[in-house]
């Protein structure tokens, strides 16, 4: 298949760099370790290297070295559409490189022969109580799909090292096919009658979500799906979804089971559950209103919550300074596509008056719009008003970056991670300048 090729034709420059890196430059060190970096979740320690993303904090997300305004206008689309396919956007993200129509098309076809969930995952889907949390089904959904999983089989039969990355590409195409069709019978089942809607072979990856949840504003809610699937494809290696499926692959784990692993990380409320909460928020607001609020109502609104010791959800980033690209994106598409929407009006106002509210409290490093300031406006406008089902929809999209970054570490032969864990005593003894009394290893 072309990804197989082509990142076959790659892999020995990448190999290279990365074995004069570990030979050559092996004691060099990267970055010192504090005490309050150990107890305050190792923020800003550089433990992992990827080259799928980088977030800058002033531009925001690269992808493979592109900005998010340049993936939009550099990768290919189908005739009629606005936005790109999500079959080149993997190409990119797999292979460092620019897809042409063609090769992108190549991967969106791949996809379409995996496309379908067996029929045990949709029962065992059924079986569940009605109650239970979507992202607990994506998760046990994609845990169900890797009893086929290729690498697992391979790895057992005996499989060299430096062909790891092989049975893991195939492993990671056969479960992304999939994830849009999985997140529809989850939708359909939770919220809808439960129907299962086969895929349409004439539309793309993005697309067909809409497709399978019979969304009544299709066209246009098919664009909204490329954009989105598009724009939470991967943010760097480290935050919590990322770096839990990169640990869990590292055990050898198949992408199945490092996929299912940082859903669980994702369904968290600091991480992906977050932009449930935004919608929430935005709601009040618009609910305390009786119109849109000028700014100076907007603006006493703000700072209440804040002196109630609220944060505001959606402003703010952990290492991002300007607002983020994936949000401006999104602002653009609803002034595109719905600016007469009243929440749209009110995410518009609030970007006119937060920033310099919490830029007033002298403590918030970042002021400006993260993503989820707008996500949910967009979803809940075309009628997916279930916002518990939000973290399905970004789990949908992390998934071709997390299988991106399973590719490359087998690809790149990268062993098992086991950093080490301290007592509080021999911090202690190490900050009182004494040597440490029981054996550390280095
Ligand atoms: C994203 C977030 C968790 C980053 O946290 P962080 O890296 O610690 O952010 P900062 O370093 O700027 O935080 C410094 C202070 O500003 C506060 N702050 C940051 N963003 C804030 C916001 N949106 N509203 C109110 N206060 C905020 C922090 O709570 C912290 O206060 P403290 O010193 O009293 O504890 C934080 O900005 C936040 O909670 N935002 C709202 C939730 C959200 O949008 N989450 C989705 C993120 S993609």
């Amino acid at each position: 298949m072309i990804l197989h090729d082509r990142i076959a034709e790659i892999l020995p420059a990448w190999r290279d760099r990365v074995n004069h890196l570990v030979t050559e430059h092996r004691d060099f060190k990267v970055c010192d370790v504090t005490v309050s970096q150990i107890y305050q979740g190792i923020r800003g320690v550089q433990i992992q290297v990827t080259d799928i993303s980088y977030v800058d904090p002033y531009e925001g997300l690269r992808l493979r070295g592109y900005t998010i305004p340049e993936v939009l206008e550099k990768l290919p689309r189908l005739p009629g559409c606005e936005f790109p396919m999500a079959g080149g956007l993997y190409y990119l993200l797999m292979t460092d490189s620019l897809p042409s129509y063609e090769e992108a098309l190549e991967v969106e076809d791949e996809w379409k022969k995996y496309a379908v969930i067996p029929q045990y995952v949709i029962d065992m889907i059924h079986t569940m109580p009605r109650n239970t949390h979507p992202m607990t089904l994506f998760s046990q959904g994609i845990m169900a799909l890797g009893v086929d999983s290729i690498f697992s089989r391979q790895y057992l039969n005996g499989l060299a090292k430096s062909d790891y990355w092989i049975p893991t590409l195939d492993d990671s195409i056969r479960l992304t096919a999939k994830l849009p069709a999985l997140a529809a019978v989850i939708y359909n089942w939770k919220y809808r009658d439960g129907s299962v809607i086969a895929p349409n072979p004439d539309l793309d990856w993005s697309g067909n979500f809409a497709y399978m949840i019979e969304n009544p504003n299709n066209h246009e809610y098919e664009e909204l799906c490329r954009l989105f699937f598009l724009l939470h494809s991967d943010h760097e290696g480290a935050n919590v979804s990322a770096h839990t499926a990169h640990l869990v692959n590292s055990a050898l784990s198949d992408v199945y089971l490092a996929s299912s692993a940082a859903m669980n990380g994702l369904a968290g409320p600091l991480h992906g559950l977050a932009n449930q909460e935004c919608l929430r928020w935005l709601l009040k607001v618009y609910n305390s209103f009786e119109s849109l609020p000028s700014k100076e109502e907007m603006a006493d609104f703000a700072r209440a919550e804040l002196k109630s010791g609220r944060v505001i959800p959606g402003y703010g980033h952990a290492v991002l300074r300007t607002t983020d690209p994936r949000f401006t994106a999104q602002y653009e598409f609803a002034k595109k596509y719905l600016p007469d929407d009243e929440l749209y009006q009110l995410v518009c106002r609030i970007y006119e008056v937060l920033p310099g509210i919490l830029k007033e409290t002298g403590k918030v490093k970042n002021p400006y719009p993260n993503v989820d300031a707008i996500n949910g406006t967009l979803q809940y406008h075309y009628g997916v008003r279930e916002f518990d089902f939000y973290t399905v929809l970004f789990g949908v999209s992390r998934i071709l970056g997390i299988t991106a970054h399973a590719v490359w570490a087998r690809a790149l032969n990268k062993p098992i991670e086991r950093p080490k864990s301290l007592t509080t005593a021999i911090l202690e003894e190490r900050v009182a300048g004494k040597p440490d009394t029981v054996e550390v290893e280095m």
